[in-house]
């Protein structure tokens, strides 16, 4: 029998910030199923540093963002907080961009009323945190990467999670802990067009549901306004820095049209530029706008950005010569597994923080850059819990038996999750996008569902149909939760039920 003091299943910022802030002499697992997010987070960290800058005015802002239906006190937690752990990152080696003072330098981006945005590695700050923090794991004698394995279960005795049933290479196993940790990221892989790592899928969430655990606000998925198409890749984050330096939004006629909108323009909050950017791309029927940084000096973009200048590059676009055709996509999941301030869920000993967790720190949509200061001030959070509960914790040796339910055998790999996960895909940017319709929320559920059905019989019977049950249930979370309720932000829902020329799938 495996078993382990804290598992945390997830090595993006949160969960690797967990593991960093626990003892030595815990025995530490971390399971990896996908590429982490964290890496790919371009603007940077939000915190309020300068004199002219307070915490109230970066309260106020993540409020107004966020439609004031954000929990007041995760908000203040988050940001009075952040000052401590933007220290322990210094101390850890990170290197923070610096002005000609040697000063943090702090840009602007949407929503935020002064530049409160530190950055490394110029538009690489999660990738230049996270390889700093991943050598420490790396280096840790107490922390084990289970790599490639695959969730499926949360293993429950009296109201306790004390461990988790996964898949690798093909067999099933079954891990015990004394403490659990869901740090797994969001659901963009669930649309066709996303920011998010393959594999995004979010549906620990839908496990964590399966077992009883609390779950919230799972319609409030935000679409970021800039991506761009990579002509031989996905889609490629252009960060909202880039209009905190000036960058403007053009229709096909070359006309920003951001200014009659909203007072800040194209520094509006997100949610507000990507249905601007909605209605522009289906009133012209053009796929994109764009984004202008023609009036800025190319040197400073190619300095200032310069990862988004070598890939644009790759495709003979240049910053400050060229337009670049923009469009928005699925970004991140706001709504997640309920927890308190410390990470707790209402299943004793299962905790969880970072983009999977709903604290109800954002309310309806979420200020930039306040995700990954999120994934360390709640990952702390969660890791001094886990300590301060050590000692009375114990795993009930008697129910240690594993589920058996799973009849799985290893069969040759077969195709069908991939259909299944294109179909889903399919369905959730079709009609559950920025702009949602009754009647196309209804089409979506009833889709879902008979799916769902069909896979129920056959979910334990091999991983590939249990991935897709997973993903399906996720899914038909987000739908029944935007069928539900008004929307306040990040989505839209129309009155009128139906969207003309929507074709079904
Ligand atoms: C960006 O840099 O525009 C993205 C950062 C975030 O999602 O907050």
């Amino acid at each position: 029998m495996k078993t382990t003091d804290v598992l945390i299943i997830g090595t993006g910022l949160a969960g690797t910030y967990v593991a960093l802030n626990l003892p030595s002499n815990m025995e530490i697992t971390m399971l990896c199923h996908h590429s982490t997010n964290s890496t790919l987070a371009q603007g940077g960290i939000a915190i309020s540093l300068d004199q002219k800058d307070s915490f109230e005015a970066h309260i106020e802002d993540t409020l107004t963002a966020g439609r004031h239906t954000n929990n007041l006190e995760a908000v203040k937690t988050l940001i009075e907080s952040a000052p401590d752990q933007i220290h322990t990152l210094k101390e850890l080696g990170v290197e923070f961009d610096q002005d000609a003072q040697q000063n943090i330098h702090a840009t602007l981006e949407g929503g935020h009323s002064y530049p409160r945005v530190i950055h490394a590695g110029g538009d690489q700050t999660g990738q230049s945190v996270m390889s700093l923090l991943d050598q420490k794991i790396q280096s840790a004698k107490n922390i084990r990467i289970l790599s490639g394995a695959s969730l499926l279960e949360l293993v429950v005795d009296d109201q306790q999670a004390i461990g988790i049933v996964y898949e690798k290479n093909g067999i099933i196993q079954v891990l015990y802990a004394k403490h659990i940790v869901m740090a797994t990221g969001g659901l963009g892989d669930l649309y066709e067009h996303t920011t998010n790592q393959e594999g995004s899928t979010g549906e620990a969430i839908a496990i964590a549901a399966f077992a009883g655990v609390k779950c919230q606000d799972m319609r409030y998925i935000q679409f970021h306004p800039t991506a761009y198409k990579n002509k031989d890749k996905g889609y490629f984050l252009i960060t909202e820095a880039i209009r905190g330096v000036g960058a403007y939004l053009l229709d096909a006629h070359k006309k920003r049209f951001m200014e009659p909108l909203h007072p800040l323009k194209e520094l509006a909050p997100r949610d507000i530029v990507s249905k601007a950017i909605y209605d522009v791309i289906e009133s012209t029927q053009e796929p994109f706008v764009y984004l202008d940084t023609r009036h800025i000096q190319t040197a400073y973009l190619k300095e200032r950005f310069p990862n988004i200048y070598k890939t644009l590059e790759k495709d003979n676009l240049i910053l400050g010569v060229d337009l670049i055709p923009v469009t928005p996509v699925a970004h991140y999941t706001i709504g997640g597994i309920c927890t308190d301030l410390m990470g707790r869920t209402n299943l004793n000993n299962l905790y969880a923080c970072g983009e999977v967790a709903s604290t109800g720190v954002h309310g309806a949509n979420r200020l930039a850059s306040n995700s990954l200061l999120e994934c360390l001030v709640f990952g702390k959070n969660v890791a001094e819990h886990i300590v301060s509960n050590h000692e009375h914790t114990s795993l009930p040796s008697y129910s240690m038996n594993p589920p058996n339910h799973w009849k799985y055998t290893k069969t040759t790999a077969s195709q069908n999750y991939l259909i299944h996960k294109a179909y889903i895909q399919e369905i959730m940017t079709k009609h559950v996008g920025i702009v949602r319709y009754d009647n196309q929320l209804k089409l979506a559920k009833s889709k879902l569902i008979r799916l769902l059905h069909q896979l129920k019989k056959v979910r334990f019977e091999h991983v590939d149909h249990a991935k897709s049950y997973n993903l399906v249930s996720i899914s038909l979370m987000v739908v029944e939760d935007a069928l539900a309720h008004e929307s306040l932000g990040c989505h839209y829902k129309e009155k009128k039920s139906e969207k003309k020329g929507l074709k079904s799938c």
